[in-house]
């Protein structure tokens, strides 16, 4: 059974072929991160439009790499939502009138329900999962229970992770995606250098929140560049914003793992772009160690957006007998817990 599926809601086209046996027959991704580089962040309308440009040389290519072609393809995934609604509309699009032309399934896929799943495209692990998802846009601990079964444990009151790790490098100066950069330049930082407020201190439970944090840190960068900061004061900031983010992330979730409902969990899983942070992947399989839980993180490769994950997810959704009309409209917002799970084949 083969599914394609295609990834457009934010800042990477991005197309790929999968199997029920967790092959991947080709996957093509083109990042547009330097077209938004002048503007210090993404330009929703120069998304859309670079995503009209690359999808169809993509799927065509994917096409080629898999060796197969499009009658060949059992389900058409695409992800619908949440994210920036122009680039969403041509992927939601293109799916559509793919599947309609060979008279298949389409899979509306939510984008963080396919980071949740990925780990099982990655390795055999059974629901219920405990599943820390931090990416650009979210940062949520959720229980998967299973496929479009979501319980929250904890949210982001504000901002996200990966905004607060893109926000402080373009602060810093440095090059977009900000996680990433931020990691190696912290790598020639001391972190204990400067000592920031732990976020919702007062306050227990599973929630998180970013912004005072991110202010924190934007304090101190006037107060030193003040002074004429060096090269190295900056490296040690990167190093102390990163170890302060991480530590949060590990904080909250340990919060969880001492309550009674996580008894029943056998499994941590770390998805979304955030995840492939070398310091959050060693910290949390440190802490997980210590507990009677297996810990899973897919590849770096496959934790941040790429079109595998939404064929995946598509291929799960379609094996439980699921799809949806070609009337199914993108969903700009669109929280796990209002997946709904529509039986249209
Ligand atoms: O999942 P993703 O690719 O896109 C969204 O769904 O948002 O996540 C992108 C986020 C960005 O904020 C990026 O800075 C962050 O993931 N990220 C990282 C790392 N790699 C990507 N954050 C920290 N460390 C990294 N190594
Ligand atoms: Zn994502």
């Amino acid at each position: 059974m083969l599914a394609l599926g295609i990834e457009t809601s934010c800042d990477e086209s991005a197309v790929a072929i999968v199997d029920d046996n967790r092959n991947v027959l080709s996957h093509k991704l083109i990042s547009q991160f330097e077209a938004h580089q002048p503007y210090g962040g993404i330009v929703p309308e120069i998304a859309a439009r670079a995503h009209l440009e690359h999808i169809d040389r993509l799927i065509l290519q994917s096409l080629d790499e898999a060796n197969v072609d499009l009658k060949q393809i059992d389900v058409f995934a695409a992800t619908a939502g949440p994210g920036l609604i122009g680039g969403l509309i041509v992927g939601v699009m293109t799916a559509k009138t793919l599947a309609s032309m060979f008279s298949k399934p389409f899979i509306a896929v939510n984008h963080l329900e396919a980071h949740a799943l990925t780990v099982r495209f990655t390795n055999t692990i059974e629901f219920p999962f405990l599943l820390l998802l931090v990416s650009g846009g979210h940062c949520q601990l959720l229980i998967v229970e299973g496929v479009g079964k979501y319980k929250c444990i904890g949210n982001s009151l504000d901002d996200a992770a990966g905004e607060c790790f893109d926000k402080v490098a373009q602060m810093l100066n440095l090059e977009m995606p900000g996680g990433p950069s931020i990691q190696e330049f912290a790598k020639l930082g001391d972190s204990q250098r400067f000592s920031f407020p732990k976020p919702l201190k007062k306050r227990g439970g599973c929630d998180f929140s970013f912004s005072g944090l991110k202010t924190e840190v934007k304090n101190t960068i006037n107060y030193i560049q003040e002074k004429g900061a060096s090269e190295q004061d900056l490296k040690d900031l990167a190093a102390s914003t990163q170890e302060a983010i991480i530590n949060h992330l590990i904080e909250r979730t340990k919060n969880f793992l001492v309550s009674n409902e996580s008894q029943s969990i056998k499994s941590l899983v770390l998805s979304g772009g955030v995840a492939s942070n070398e310091l959050l992947r060693s910290s949390l399989n440190k802490i997980i160690l210590s507990k009677k839980m297996d810990f899973y993180v897919p590849p770096v490769e496959l934790c941040t957006d790429n079109g595998i994950m939404v064929a995946w997810a598509g291929l799960e959704r379609y094996r439980l007998g699921l799809s949806d009309p070609l009337s199914f409209k993108p969903k700009p917002r669109w929280p796990l817990d209002k997946i709904k799970n529509n039986k249209q084949i």
